[in-house]
């Protein structure tokens, strides 16, 4: 095992009407901005939990933070806050509206050009504290440091990290999923799916917990996720699958063992360059790398095709080739498309993502660095 410094310092309040919680997480003195999406929250009722739930706050609102949220977006709010004086963030939505907050709470505090924490990694160094009410189970931003925005002008979809912007608490009530559309139900098994295969997939250190964790996550949504798509879901399904998402990313199963992230540093150009969502990418990657770093990830391959699939694996090629297309069929169930044909992004595309790729420095990607230019380049015609 890999040393590691390990801490989740969110605070998870899970279950049925834990939103009006939010009350007593929030000091009684904050000025809260209370950021959104497009409005989704307005028609399924989170909306008015959230408003009682404040009663008692001094708080605003700044709406129309848009999937794969965008720094000109973020900006505008960042300009109410200095105006109006917020002091305390709460989101309420999805991984964009949280990734989009977390950079809003850096960005209020940052002196010099925010834009910089991204395009060159600038030191955050100060953020507004940060609270979430989960809407949409799927990136594991609502507990983890992680935040992905995007520039409109320049195509430029970048990450950026900091302890500064964990969020402090986050309320999980698996109800909120009864009003998720199909696509977005699906997003959210497959990022979720893929999170856990990029922190497992890589090669065995004796990481005995971590990788028993992350083959019950993958077991779990494997077993619960197609369910979502039922005429009657229970609440136990959305419950499991919300724990598993939230699981998927907080840290705890990539703590002391090698990571890849080469599908998610593929699938960010994508969606930056061709609009298609987050997990859409992922599931017309994935495949084609798992093939590609066959040899590489043989081991865990055999272990995941054994353990997580559950298949013969006395005769290892076979194993393997059959553990990637049951990975490709999991997201069929799950009503996922795996091809770039699907979303009509033709042959042109494997060219620009490349050259993408290449600016942003993303030339030795993956667990030994060894998916370079060449092979993004042909993992991403192999999805084609
Ligand atoms: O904007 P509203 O009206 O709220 O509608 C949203 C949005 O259109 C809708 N939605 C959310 N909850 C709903 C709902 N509709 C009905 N009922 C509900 N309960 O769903 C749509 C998509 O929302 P979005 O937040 O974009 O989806 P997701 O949670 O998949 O987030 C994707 C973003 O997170 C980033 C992705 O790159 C992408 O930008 N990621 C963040 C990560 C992190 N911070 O750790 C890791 C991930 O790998 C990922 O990169
Ligand atoms: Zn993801």
């Amino acid at each position: 095992m890999l040393n590691f410094s390990f801490v989740n310092p969110t605070q998870i309040h899970f279950g049925k009407d834990q939103i009006a919680h939010i009350a007593k997480a929030i000091p009684a003195t904050a000025k809260v901005l209370v950021t959104y999406g497009g409005g989704s929250i307005k028609s399924n009722g989170v909306y008015d939990q959230v408003v009682a739930a404040l009663k008692d706050h001094a708080w605003g609102e700044f709406s129309g933070i848009e999937p794969n949220p965008s720094y000109q977006t973020c900006m505008k709010a960042v300009e109410l806050i200095k105006q109006e004086g917020y002091d305390f963030i709460l989101a309420v939505g999805g991984g964009s509206v949280i990734d989009g907050s977390k950079f809003i709470a850096a960005a209020a505090k940052f002196a010099g050009e925010p834009w910089d924490i991204l395009a060159k990694g600038a030191q955050v160094s100060a953020a507004l504290p940060l609270g979430v009410v989960l809407t949409l189970p799927a990136t594991g931003s609502e507990s983890n440091s992680f935040s992905v925005v995007s520039n409109l002008d320049t195509h430029d979809k970048l990450p950026f990290a900091s302890p500064l912007v964990q969020p402090l608490f986050a309320v999980l009530d698996p109800t909120v999923m009864e009003s998720l559309p199909t696509r977005q139900l699906t997003n959210g098994v497959v990022d979720a799916f893929v999170h856990v295969m990029e922190q497992y997939l890589t090669y065995p250190v004796q990481g005995k917990v971590q990788d028993r964790f992350a083959e019950g996550l993958l077991q779990t949504l494997i077993e619960e996720g197609p369910k979502l798509f039922a005429d009657d879901v229970s609440y136990e399904t959305r419950a499991n699958v919300m724990w598993a998402a939230t699981m998927a990313l907080n840290g705890l199963i990539g703590a002391g063992v090698p990571q890849d992230w080469s599908t998610h540093m593929l699938g960010h150009e994508i969606t930056a360059l061709y609009g298609l969502d987050h997990a859409q990418t992922l599931a017309v990657v994935l495949p084609r790398m798992m093939a590609a770093q066959r040899e590489a990830k043989r081991e865990k391959l055999l272990q995941y095709a054994q353990r997580v699939l559950g298949l013969d694996v006395s005769n290892e090629d076979v194993a393997i080739e059959q553990a990637i297309a049951e990975t490709e069929s999991f997201f069929h169930r799950v009503q996922m498309k795996t091809r770039f044909a699907d979303y009509g992004v033709g042959a042109e595309a494997v060219e620009k993502i490349t050259a993408q790729l290449e600016r942003h420095g993303m030339t030795a990607l993956g667990e030994h660095q060894a998916v370079t230019l060449d092979v993004s380049k042909a993992v991403l015609s192999a999805s084609l």
